[in-house]
């Protein structure tokens, strides 16, 4: 039985703002049809993590994917960034994915640009994979495990399905300072955060889990510069709704969402990228 945190966690991304049938529609307006479609058709679309293609780029350098590498993808989302890195990268794609809507999302986009073959999406908990130990060359994770109860339990099924050797590349939100109770009450409520790691715990945790060459990349300013951007046309799409006199949204997300900004523009929260080896 789902607990009611996991309850919450479920229903932030049952209403999220990218959904398979916005990325359908999306790719509809442009192309006018759906048929024949291919990867890069959804890549503008299907990404749910800040910085795009590029990111998902820097963690398959830092997990050292390549052809044929075995890699699993630890809170997979629409399965966007395991497409990429099957299609880029010839990588075959294990997705873990804890919502079942967005798992039937990501196997049918995935099935629609003709990667099934290579992308296999699996609905399931990261705390407990239904994966065989050493079987993964790599394990990646974006944006996601602060979603996650209990990190120490997830980041321990990654060490255990890698191989030896194996690379784990992750990023997450992490604290620079700890956020107070009222704070973290507001990113739970906002964003769905169970807790945050800091920029120190993180890597002892990996560490003591087993993992070596542990190295860490603040990405604080990068994702501050990118949630000032989509927290001005939030604002601004607000501010025109509320003109025309119609119902501006959640209120308690738009407060809980600012404040998000102002605690990444004062370093307490920021965004750091998690590289180790097994
Ligand atoms: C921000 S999205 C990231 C999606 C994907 N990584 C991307 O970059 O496009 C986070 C995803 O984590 C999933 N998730 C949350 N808790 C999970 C858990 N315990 N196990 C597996 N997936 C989980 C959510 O359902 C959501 O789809």
């Amino acid at each position: 039985m789902p607990s009611s945190d996991n309850l919450h966690v479920l229903a932030f991304y049952s209403r999220h703002p990218i959904s398979r049938d916005q990325i359908l529609a999306a790719v509809h307006a442009r192309r006018g049809n759906l048929d024949g479609l291919a990867p890069e058709d959804l890549f503008a679309y299907d990404q749910d993590h800040y910085g795009g293609l590029s990111v998902v780029d820097a963690l398959a350098e830092r997990a050292r994917i390549g052809s044929g590498s075995e890699v699993a993808d630890f809170c997979a989302g629409l399965a966007g960034p395991a497409r990429y890195l099957a299609h880029k990268y010839g990588a075959i794609v294990t997705c873990i994915e804890l919502n079942p809507h967005r798992a039937s999302g990501a196997a049918d986009l995935t099935r629609r640009v003709g990667l099934a073959q290579r992308v296999r999406i699996v609905r399931g908990d990261v705390m407990h994979v239904p994966l065989a130990a050493h079987t993964m060359d790599a394990v990646i994770s974006q944006e996601a495990l602060l979603h996650v109860p209990d990190k120490r339990a997830a980041l321990s099924e990654a060490f255990r399905v890698l191989k030896r050797g194996g690379r784990l590349a992750f990023t997450d939100w992490a604290e620079h300072r700890r956020l107070d109770a009222a704070d973290s009450e507001s990113m739970w409520r906002g964003i769905a955060a169970q807790s945050v790691q800091s920029f120190a715990s993180y890597p002892q945790m990996l560490r003591e889990i087993g993992f070596r060459n542990v190295a860490v990349e603040d990405l604080t300013a990068d994702w501050g510069r990118i949630l000032e951007e989509r927290f001005a046309m939030y604002r601004n799409l607000r501010e025109e709704t509320a003109r025309l006199g119609t119902p501006t949204g959640d209120e308690e997300f738009y407060r809980s969402y600012a404040r998000l900004v102002a605690l990444v523009q004062e370093r307490t929260l920021g965004g750091g990228r998690f590289t180790a080896e097994k």
